[in-house]
């Protein structure tokens, strides 16, 4: 068996760190990862006047509540879409002039899902450039609280999610949002860890969130947690073991239901996939996971489990092309405007190796095969389109190239390591 860890979830981090920002005291926040996308999150705060101190190996002491300053300077939010998103709203609610941009990358990702509701919500946002896109300007406001809104998104996003909380609750007005679908709850579960007045609701396949900003006159508690490992980077290595045939455990991952669509995926494809709950982080179930290979099924995905595996496609397409038949995804049109058109990039790179594949509107179909696979992969710079070919890539039979090794970093530093571990087997032995 190989025993590996994972760096912090992204999600997690930026949302533990930008809430401590907010809370009446001093927050020691343990297992931030080392990602670009997180560091952008932690600069953004700092410029904005946040206490934010790094006290090495991955522990940081946010000191709330920030004494909050415009930025001279546009804020520069890198790759990171949670931290565009997510700022977007807070800087909103707590109404403060500011810029937000992103890099080549980030600024093709449409931002209306965030800046139409923020409007509604009385926030003076809008677009510097073109409609939809980064750079985004923030006016800031006279006074008063934003109106409060009922909310029904078209997309059912958590960073939309994440942003309207962000505003309410600094902009101190009700909120409540009803989801078609359930995307992952986290911002909901740390708030709730430090005692706001949220509220969830199942409705159908989707979820009615509330949160009672406007009467609510006490202030977030402090929180001490350590992030929970990354399901979303866990996922490229579990691909290599089930495609090496090698058992692979991962410690200390987190294991929020609406994260492990992926899991019920590998199960219901014949893997075996053992979750062993070790205990609770700022309401977050964590667990140590265990994948075992077994001959494997194709499978096929619908729109009501894409949220909660949104982030996995590609490690589960990587998978399905070494699977005999024909997997398929559906419902995941969101995959176009990740860090790259994911759909497209995914079937074009497929393409390239040697195996048939179909790209359809919303998502694609694979027909696996075992024929040897080689080529170089066009990455677009998109981490998780680079790690699921290289998870593709140890599997036997197989020889792939991808052409940016160093955008894994948004994610998953330490991902060309652990990945050699998989490979050669000499992770530490049981
Ligand atoms: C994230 C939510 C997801 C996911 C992204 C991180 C978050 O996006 O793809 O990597 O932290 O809220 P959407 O929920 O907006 O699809």
């Amino acid at each position: 068996m190989i025993h590996l860890r994972v760096p912090g979830d992204k999600s997690v981090a930026h949302r533990l760190l930008i809430l401590a920002t907010l809370a009446e005291g001093e927050s020691t926040l343990s297992g931030v990862p080392a990602s670009l996308d997180v560091a952008s999150t932690i600069g953004c705060l700092r410029e904005l006047g946040a206490e934010v101190e790094d006290l090495g190996g991955g522990t940081f002491r946010v000191t709330g509540p920030a004494a909050w300053q415009s930025p001279r300077e546009p804020l520069d939010c890198g790759n990171s879409g949670t931290t565009a998103r997510l700022l977007s709203g807070l800087i909103a609610g707590l109404g403060i002039e500011a810029e937000l941009r992103g890099d080549p990358s980030l600024s093709l990702r449409p931002m209306d899902r965030v800046v139409y509701p923020l409007q509604a919500m009385g926030a003076r946002i809008s677009y510097v450039e073109r409609a939809d896109r980064l750079p985004v300007r923030l006016e800031g406001r006279a006074s008063g609280a934003l109106r409060k809104l009922r909310y029904r998104p078209r997309v059912s996003s958590a960073q939309v999610r994440a942003a309207l909380l962000l505003a309410a609750l600094a902009g101190r007005t009700d909120l409540e949002i009803l989801d078609r679908l359930r995307p992952r709850d986290h911002t909901e579960r740390i708030l709730r860890a430090m005692g706001a007045p949220v509220t969830s609701e199942p409705r159908e396949s989707g979820e009615k969130v509330g949160l009672r900003g406007g009467t609510w006159n006490r202030g977030l508690a402090p929180i001490d947690a350590a992030v929970p490992g990354d399901l979303s980077s866990a996922a490229f290595l579990v691909v290599a073991g089930l495609l090496t045939g090698r058992r692979v455990s991962i410690e200390g991952v987190g294991a929020n239901p609406t994260r492990t669509g992926f899991l019920r995926v590998l199960a219901e494809m014949g893997a075996r996939v053992d979750l062993e709950e070790t205990g609770t982080e700022a309401g977050e179930p964590v667990g140590d996971l265990m994948v075992t290979a077994r001959s494997l099924r194709p499978f096929a995905v619908d729109e009501s489990l894409v949220p909660q595996l949104i982030d996995e496609v590609p490690a589960l397409v990587a998978l399905a092309s070494r699977v005999e038949g024909v997997s398929v995804i559906r419902g995941a049109s969101e995959l176009r405007v990740k860090e790259s058109d994911r759909l497209a990039m995914l079937v074009s790179n497929l393409r390239t190796l040697g195996v048939r594949c179909e790209e359809l509107s919303d998502g694609l179909r694979v027909h696996g095969t075992s024929a040897p696979l080689r080529g170089i992969v066009r990455t677009g710079g998109d981490h998780r389109i680079a790690m699921a070919f290289a998870a593709l890539g140890v599997g036997p039979g197989c020889s792939v190239t991808v052409d940016d090794a160093q955008c894994v970093d948004v994610s998953f530093p330490g991902f060309w390591d652990a990945l050699t571990e998989v490979d050669s087997g000499e992770g530490v032995q049981q």
